[in-house]
């Protein structure tokens, strides 16, 4: 069964980004760190289109499930990018049908929302700055997923923090 492990950075007031397709480029070097070493260990990525629009040289070094509506059906562009519409198809019968085991979910914020009842493990970044607009961490669709805290690290001297929750056995939000 695969165990999905969605990994995201967002600031004290919850931005994940300034704007669409802008290249995350202004987290801490120790969660950059984390998170280049924590992709190696998943053998596929299920990232946005925007998001992948942002980071296509990183990330074609690896097996990709791209969400994107332009597709009608899975769509192989190369051994390791695959794009795929979420609205259209079940994606997480087709992870199990390519026998992928530890998939990572990396955003954006419509693939956060779109799939956050996947979501077996969540390493979220607090990174202490305020952007005051831009977007959140999901897009302001109703999610109904409960999760619970495993642990808490502070990265660095200025106070980044990373939390890493657990899908909570309640799902029920009161
Ligand atoms: N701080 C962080 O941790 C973090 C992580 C990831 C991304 N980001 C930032 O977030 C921004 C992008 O976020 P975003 O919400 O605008 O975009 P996104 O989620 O990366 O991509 C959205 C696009 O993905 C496709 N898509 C999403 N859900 C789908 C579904 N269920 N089925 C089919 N296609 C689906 C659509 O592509 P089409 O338009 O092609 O149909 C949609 O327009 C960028 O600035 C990025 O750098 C930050």
């Amino acid at each position: 069964m695969p165990n999905y492990t969605a990994y995201a950075a967002m600031t004290l007031d919850g931005k994940i980004a300034r704007e669409e397709q802008e290249f995350v480029d202004w987290t801490s070097k120790e969660d950059a760190d984390h998170y280049q070493a924590s992709l190696k260990k998943h053998d596929v990525i299920i990232v946005g289109n925007n998001t992948y629009q942002t980071a296509i040289e990183n990330l074609s070094r690896r097996n990709c499930i791209v969400l994107t509506r332009r597709v009608t059906s899975p769509e192989r562009e190369n051994e390791r990018l695959v794009w795929f519409n979420a609205e259209h198809d079940d994606l997480d019968a087709y992870v199990r049908e390519q026998g992928y085991v530890g998939p990572a979910i990396i955003g954006g914020s419509k693939v956060y929302a779109a799939l956050f009842g996947l979501i077996d493990h969540l390493y979220l970044t607090i990174e202490p700055l305020v952007f005051g607009s831009g977007i959140p961490l999901t897009d302001g669709r109703q999610i109904g997923t409960a999760m619970k805290l495993a642990s808490l690290k502070q990265l660095n001297e200025q106070g980044t923090l990373l939390l890493h929750y657990v899908k909570a056995e309640k799902k029920d939000i009161p």
